[in-house]
């Protein structure tokens, strides 16, 4: 007896000391520290996440344990960075591995960790490994030290005898203990892109998730906020923002535990996915990009913006060009002479380029005159331009524009050459009745051959025509058949492999044309992830161009997506709204056109053309400038954002009167951004010729400080009504 209380005495004093050398891990950015803890049992907690430590010996205060008892005792357990089935804790977890024998378990222990310098910030490396069977996972951390913006993922391997099966396989777990927690998604469809609506998180999960394989965010988008105590305000309050680099089908599991605690995993969607993974092969999970503000969603967005544009978005730091777009203009209803005229009139416009959509290809039956035939087919349509490309890239040069052109390689029309040829291309059931979604097929991006095949539609395009100077890679369909006939009894691999297909043309695309900017499109904005913005410049926010209703969407966008990626176009999608409107909306983005220029006037055409002087007069600040939200028209009948450049020389502020009710009160727009020592001279601009200002304030000057204290009267009682105003540093 005496022998068994010296051993326990022996072991408590091990384990204390053990317990004084917990390993700490200090993952941190300027604002933000995020303070993993080595338990005793040798597993790894997050210990803390939240405003950055200013005394250094302070994050050795924090123990690794947390309370989790219903009666409030502290009971020895912590919080898991990547909690695996079968542990002790009895909620979600991160990770789940069936082993070959048949075990579903998963319990990791700290190995070792790396920390280096890399563009930006540190990354960490972070071993795992399950003490039982020949599992690692490594986690993998970046914090961007300025940006405030933490990356986090993992790779998998295993040395087991078979593969095992992947059964859940999150990029993160974060956790929060606050009185309150309040979610704010976006929610989508066609034409309704990134509809923002708040609730409170209670007790037990809310799931935001998408099963759509390609354009995969049609119906919810992948990225959330969590306001803490409040509901997320945009100067106001603690806020996570969080989004996933995936294309694909995507989780996010809000979880809030039984004393009140809240847990948020993040990663692809493990959905009909169990992953075969062969011995010795790696896994990796895609990046999930987070930041928290302790000034509201403002704070938070340019966090991001700034990220993007530095070390993510493609050419996050290049120029972006204006265009005409011809797809609303003339649908599939167009030949060569019509487009040099749409060439020469998009010179008169003054923008860059000149992008043909959809219809230039496919032949004979299969001839694309409508969305029935032709996907798959990329020759030129010998009826409507007998001249080919080149003819076209020849009159976008003689005309003085560049020359772009629309694609959407990763689909197929069952009424197609390609169908005919190669069937089993096509994702599609073999024994069940097949579903289309605009009368085409998504193409199998886990076969090899297809990736090659999509790959050289890009190729073929370019090293035929290398002044084709622009893509808009379109992707109209979600995998409404989930069948690949390539692999076989792997079916369950499908929506990842063909996520990954993806990446590997778009990778080969990006390393033989770097420079090619390339708009990304889907059906309106229905993929929209940092993972795709890395291959492109830009995307298609929604079809949606209904000035009013872009509002709301470009004001949803904006909340993860640096404006100079947000590609808005003018078109004719409400005519009641006069087009200095339209163009106002559209000019606080990535300015384009789609309309047919024959039916402005002569005044709206020389108003379209100044605007859009000004416009590219205005980048530094709308493209590359800081932008602060500050009227929603979530909470008013109007809306207005300020885009300031970094030195707060110049900033333009859109002021947007969407439908304001009979004698309404409104009040000044306080603007944000500015340097308040400095006098500032206050202009309108994109007046329509022969209209002179009626704003009150226009011509004046007057403190930076005033116009962030008092504000400028730039609401108007007017249905669809906008001012541009222009505000130069003195
Ligand atoms: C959907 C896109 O969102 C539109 O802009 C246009 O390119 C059509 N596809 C063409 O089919």
């Amino acid at each position: 007896m005496k022998k068994i209380s010296i051993l326990f005495l022996f072991l408590a004093l091990f384990f204390t000391v053990k317990a004084t050398d917990n390993k700490t891990i200090r993952i941190s950015t300027n604002e933000t520290d995020l303070i993993l803890k080595v338990g005793d049992n040798g597993r790894l907690y997050q210990a803390y996440f939240g405003e950055k430590l200013l005394n250094p010996a302070d994050v050795n205060l924090f123990s690794w344990e947390v309370s989790r008892g219903s009666d409030g005792s502290a009971v020895r357990r912590g919080w898991d960075v990547m909690s695996g089935n079968g542990n002790e804790d009895f909620y979600e977890p991160a990770v789940s591995v069936l082993h070959n024998d048949g075990n579903p378990s998963t319990i990791l222990k700290y190995v070792s960790h790396t920390e280096s310098a890399v563009d930006g910030g540190t990354q960490f490396v972070i071993t795992l490994q399950d003490d039982v069977y020949p599992l690692t996972v490594k986690m993998y951390y970046v914090a961007y030290t300025d940006e405030n913006i933490f990356k986090s993922w993992t790779e998998i391997s295993h040395k087991e005898k078979k593969p095992v099966t992947l059964q859940q396989y999150a990029s993160s777990m974060l956790y929060f203990s606050a009185l309150s927690y309040y979610l704010t998604e976006f929610s989508s469809d066609w034409g309704k892109e990134v509809q923002m609506a708040s609730q409170q998180l209670l007790p037990g999960k809310k799931v935001i998730d998408t099963k759509l394989g390609s354009r995969a965010n049609m119906m919810m988008d992948p990225f959330f906020e969590v306001g803490f105590d409040a509901p997320v305000q945009e100067l106001q309050g603690t806020v996570l923002m969080g989004t996933l680099g995936w294309t694909g089908n995507f989780r996010f599991t809000f979880e809030v535990d039984n004393v009140g605690n809240l847990r948020v995993i993040s990663g692809i969607n493990p959905y009909a996915s169990n992953y075969e993974l062969a011995p010795n092969t790696v896994f990796k999970t895609p990046e999930f990009i987070f930041t928290l503000s302790y000034n509201g969603t403002s704070q938070g967005s340019r966090n991001y913006h700034d990220w993007a544009r530095n070390y993510s978005l493609k050419d996050g730091m290049g120029d972006r060009m204006t265009l005409l777009n011809n797809w609303e203009n003339t649908y599939f209803d167009f030949d060569e002479a019509k487009l040099v005229s749409l060439m020469e009139g998009a010179k008169e416009l003054g923008v860059d380029m000149f992008l043909l959509d959809d219809g230039w290809f496919g032949n004979g039956d299969h001839a694309r005159n409508g969305d029935h035939a032709g996907l798959g087919d990329w020759e030129v349509n010998r009826a409507k331009l007998p001249g080919g490309i080149s003819a076209l890239t020849k009159a976008a040069g003689e005309a003085g524009v560049k020359f772009g052109i629309w694609i959407e390689p990763e689909m197929v029309n069952p009424k197609s050459d390609l169908y005919q040829k190669h069937p089993e291309w096509a994702i599609e059931n073999p024994n069940r009745e097949t579903h289309y979604y605009r009368n085409q097929l998504v193409l199998d991006l886990s076969n090899p051959e297809v990736q090659d095949y999509v790959y050289g539609v890009v190729d073929n395009i370019l090293s035929n025509n290398p002044d084709v100077a622009y893509f808009k890679w379109d992707c109209n369909s979600p995998i409404t058949n989930i069948y690949s006939p390539y692999l076989g009894k792997r079916q369950s691999q499908l929506y990842i492999d063909h996520c990954r297909g993806l990446y590997n043309v778009l990778e080969r695309v990006k390393e033989n044309y770097p420079d090619t900017p390339m708009m990304l499109c889907s059906g309106g904005g229905a993929r929209c992830d940092f993972e795709a913005l890395k291959y492109f410049t830009e995307f298609w926010c929604s079809d949606n161009t209904e000035p009013v209703e872009r509002c709301y969407i470009q004001w949803g966008f904006s909340q993860f997506f640096p404006i100079k990626s947000m590609s808005a176009h003018v078109t004719e999608w409400n005519r009641k709204a006069s087009i200095k409107f339209r163009t106002d909306v559209a000019s606080m983005c990535k300015l384009g056109f789609d309309i047919d220029l024959e039916d402005l006037s002569p005044d709206e055409l020389a108003y379209c053309q100044q605007a859009i002087q000004n416009w590219n007069r205005l980048k530094p600040a709308i493209l590359d400038g800081d932008l602060y939200r500050l009227v929603s028209p979530y909470e008013t009948n109007h809306m207005a954002v300020v885009e300031v450049t970094k030195d707060k020389n110049k900033a333009v502020l859109f002021s947007y009167d969407l439908h304001p009710r009979y004698a309404e009160k409104v009040v000044p727009v306080r603007l944000q951004g500015l340097d308040p020592t400095r006098q500032y001279l206050v202009e309108e601009i994109n007046l329509m010729p022969g209209r002179k200002s009626d704003f009150k304030a226009n011509g004046k000057t007057y403190s930076g400080d005033y116009l962030m204290k008092v504000g400028l009267d730039t609401f108007t009682a007017k249905d669809m009504n906008s001012r541009v105003i222009e505000i130069t540093a003195e």
